[in-house]
């Protein structure tokens, strides 16, 4: 990415609610309740029996979908493994399959949902896992941002573009407004089509993986990019700033690739002569500046298996990827670009104790966590990831 001439600055926190993970519901926020019935023991010798038989019993009945997050406990039993975005195509290419259990987080198993046919029953193993940056965007405030640029006179012009990370009514919102969802695989496509439909784009909800695209892989220039904080009034932006932007990011980010600093990458530079450091793009974009790629999880996974033996690396996303990596490679030095510990606590809520009660659960007739997305939501959600999967 070369040397780092960016004048870009990590604005400060905004205060959020605070989410207690447990019981109870927030009506607004991605999550919902923890699960109702009797959980065993994380200490109970016999889940991995235990999770082998049910799997055994459901047999073709049951597919199981694990994001490239979760951890080893759960990933052992997933009939297959992928980034969002494929695991979402998966569940779509199942139609035999009468439970799709996610072992992922909760906007994975709504777009598993909308995507499936409807006899079809999504399962969460454990309804906290949520994300942080997909409760980051509430519908009612991207309608209250959109009102207001329709009260400019701009909203014709722009584009609105939702990441994968985001709730079904955000893309509700999206397919309703004419716009797309993109992952961090396809945001370069997503947002080349946008801007042949429109004069701007309304990127939410990951305001990095909307800059860093937009500047590194677009041509913008930082000042075309302006942030829409949803707790300030005019987003905390002049109509003069909306009137003159290319791409307006929601202020959304990910709790844990955001962690990630450009202290880590000088640190381990000078630690690791010669590593190549690689991050996905929902890091900051000083940090993506100062690294030498950036690309989603698969594409992470597939740059590990080319690279060659000896050679050294430094990655920046999810914990439980980054070492099931470098088990996975005895012949690379591959390590964690940060020296902190960087789980995804939400993706770390589905353990085996969560996925064996879902099965045993599915085995006694009963549909524990199910995930269902209202007809009228999925029906513009789908807009927007059929224009995603239409994309050229
Ligand atoms: P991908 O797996 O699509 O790269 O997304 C990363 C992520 O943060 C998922 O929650
Ligand atoms: Fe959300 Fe980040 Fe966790 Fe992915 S890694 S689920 S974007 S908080």
């Amino acid at each position: 990415m070369g040397a780092v001439t960016s004048t870009w600055t990590e604005p400060e926190n905004t205060p959020l609610a605070l989410l207690l993970l447990g019981q109870g519901t927030d009506p607004a926020s991605e999550r919902g309740v923890d699960c109702p019935g009797d959980l065993p023991a994380p200490s109970d010798p016999d889940l991995v029996a235990r999770a082998t038989a049910a799997k055994a019993a459901l047999g073709d009945r049951v597919f199981v979908l694990g994001h490239h997050y979760q951890r080893d406990e759960v990933i052992q039993f997933a009939d297959v493994t992928g980034d969002s975005f494929k695991l979402a195509r998966e569940a779509a290419a199942r139609p035999a399959a009468e439970f799709i259990v996610f072992c992922g987080v909760h906007f994975m198993a709504e777009s598993a949902d909308i995507l499936t046919g409807p006899a079809q029953k999504v399962v969460l193993p454990d309804l906290a896992a949520g994300c942080s940056m997909a409760d980051m965007a509430v519908l009612g405030q991207v309608e209250a941002a959109w009102d207001e640029f329709t009260d400019l006179g701009i909203a014709g012009d722009v584009v609105p573009v939702t990441y994968m990370n985001s709730s079904a009514d955000i893309k509700g919102f999206v397919g309703r407004n004419g716009g797309v969802v993109c992952t961090s695989s396809n945001a370069k496509r997503a947002l080349t089509w946008a801007f042949e439909q429109g004069q701007k784009v309304f990127f939410l909800p990951d305001q990095h993986l909307g800059r860093n695209t937009a500047v590194l892989d677009m041509g913008f220039s930082l000042d075309d990019c302006v942030l829409w904080d949803p707790h300030k009034p005019h987003g905390g932006l002049t109509p003069e700033q909306l009137r003159d932007a290319k791409m307006i990011l929601w202020r959304g980010h990910c709790s844990v690739h955001g962690r990630f600093t450009i202290d880590s990458v000088r640190e381990v530079r000078e630690r690791v002569p010669g590593v190549t450091v690689l991050v996905h793009p929902e890091c900051r974009h000083e940090v993506v500046r100062a690294a030498d790629q950036v690309g989603s999880t698969e594409y992470i996974i597939k740059a590990l298996d080319n690279a060659p033996a000896g050679s050294a690396w430094a990655i920046g996303t999810e914990l439980n990827l980054v070492r099931r990596l470098a088990l996975a490679h005895p012949d690379k030095q591959i390590m964690f670009l940060d020296r902190t510990v960087c789980y995804c606590s939400t993706m770390n809520r589905i353990d085996l104790p969560h996925l064996v009660w879902s099965l045993e659960e599915l085995v006694a007739g009963r549909v524990p966590n199910q995930i269902t997305v209202d007809e009228d939501t999925a029906k513009y959600a789908r807009v927007a990831l059929d224009q995603m999967l239409a994309l050229p």
